[in-house]
């Protein structure tokens, strides 16, 4: 694989953070390649049962069944000789992870750069109040933790792409969540922005894909998958079509 290889090194786990809503993860694929273990947040349980019946995908287990291992919070597990400490991280999605190795915190989307701010929260099952407490206890690590993100879209004034912090740096200067930035506040614009947000442009293919732990649908009769469109028709169209 690449990297790994020229590293001499063997990829153990695909370590989700959370049920991506604007992509889908290749984590099969790299399992495929690998032999990886696909982890996830605990409460992706919660995840599943909210959409599976948007969807009615009846073969979703509601367990995190097609995932290797489900993390709980303040659970351990070993990469080789490092030790990495799972935090759950709700707000942005209730199953939000984050994965602490040293002085290392991988935080999916609970943060992005301090010029840019945090992840929307108004998902189902996303809270403005449960992120910023999330957040809260992410700035609470050592200051010289090195925060990695999972998105970066730049920011107005900058033109490159960025992907690491450190939890001072996000105290100091984070625009939507430095310190000082009350629970309240946040909620307050948090929800105000998110309700300027459209949804993101693969949200149906995304998150019907990734709480199957990124598996398509099985083939249909004429050998061909499926992604399902739920549609809302108005009543008098309903009855005729
Ligand atoms: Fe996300």
């Amino acid at each position: 694989m690449g990297e790994a290889d020229k590293l001499g090194a063997r990829i153990e786990w695909v370590l989700e953070t959370h049920v991506h809503a604007d992509h889908l993860t290749a984590a099969p694929w790299l399992k495929a390649k690998t032999g990886a273990k696909v982890g996830i947040g605990e409460h992706v349980t919660q995840v599943q049962s909210i959409f599976r019946p948007v969807f009615d995908l009846c073969e979703v287990s509601l367990k995190g069944a097609e995932f290797d291992r489900l993390f709980a919070d303040g659970g351990h597990f070993a990469i080789g000789n490092l030790d990495v400490e799972v935090l759950h991280t709700p707000g942005h999605t209730p199953a939000c992870v984050s994965y602490r190795i040293g002085d290392a915190v991988f935080v999916g989307d609970t943060m992005f750069m301090p010029d840019y701010g945090c992840a929307r929260a108004d998902f189902p099952g996303g809270s403005a109040r449960a992120l910023y407490r999330s957040i809260r206890r992410l700035l609470a690590l050592p200051r010289d933790t090195r925060m990695f993100l999972c998105h970066d879209y730049k920011a107005p004034g900058r033109d490159y792409f960025a992907w690491e912090t450190t939890v001072a740096e996000q105290r100091a200067g984070n625009v939507q969540v430095h310190d000082g930035v009350s629970e309240d506040a946040f909620v307050a614009a948090r929800e105000k922005r998110d309700a300027q947000l459209a949804a993101p442009e693969l949200l149906l293919p995304s998150i019907q894909v990734n709480i199957r732990a990124g598996r398509f649908p099985r083939a249909e009769l004429n050998g061909a998958r499926f992604l399902r469109i739920p549609l809302k028709l108005a009543p008098e169209l309903d009855k005729v079509v």
